[in-house]
């Protein structure tokens, strides 16, 4: 996982439990925390922070990783405002996800580790993105497509009703446009 997210995961937790609890959380996993935006780190480091930081908050796991996802649109949007600009409206930009936004971190960013993302719309108020990778993130893109609901001030209802981590080959994540 590149060094960005590294540094974004760093701002949320020092924004919400403060420097001494990042601090701690490093020393516990014995790591330094510093992080090029650019460069690539295993993401066994991301996966044992976000472990920590469950501990020490004492909230499970997907909820710091969904919430994290949340986090991470509004960051994202703040670096490279372009995609959300570009874009009119929530489904036009959920549906760019993987054939523009993507594309472009590959320019951005030397070989990043990204999902297989594939749309489809089986009715007009609905919008299915099939979700793949092999970092099984499922619960951060619902944090992200979240994330983009608020910046698009669009009321959604998701639900997952397929998802790898019960057995599938994929995700689904099930967006009603209410
Ligand atoms: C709702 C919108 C988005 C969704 C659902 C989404 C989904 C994801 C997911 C789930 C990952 C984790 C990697 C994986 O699962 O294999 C990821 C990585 C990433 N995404 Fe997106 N993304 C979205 C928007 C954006 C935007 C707006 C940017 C802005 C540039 C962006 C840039 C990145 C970067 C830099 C990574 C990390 C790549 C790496 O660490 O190697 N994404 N995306």
């Amino acid at each position: 996982m590149k060094g960005v997210i590294f540094n974004i995961l760093e701002e949320l937790v020092i924004e919400t439990a403060g420097i001494v609890a990042w601090n701690s959380i490093l020393e516990k996993l014995e790591l330094k925390g510093i992080y090029t935006a650019g460069q690539s780190y295993p993401d066994e480091e991301l996966f044992a922070l976000v472990g920590e930081i469950s501990t020490s908050l004492n909230k499970p796991a997907p909820e710091i990783v969904g919430h994290f996802g949340e986090y991470l649109f509004h960051q994202l949007n703040q670096r490279y405002p372009e995609f959300t600009t570009q874009q009119t409206d929530l489904r036009a930009f959920l549906k760019s996800v993987h054939d523009v936004i993507h594309v472009e971190v590959r320019k951005l960013y030397e070989s990043p580790n990204l999902p297989t993302i594939t749309c489809h719309e089986p009715d007009e108020d609905t919008l299915v993105m099939e979700y793949r990778s092999p970092r099984q993130l499922c619960i951060l893109a619902e944090g992200l497509v979240r994330g983009a609901a608020e910046y698009y001030k669009t009321p959604i209802e998701m639900t997952h009703p397929v998802c790898t981590h019960k057995g599938a080959d994929h995700c689904d994540l099930v967006i009603r446009f209410l």
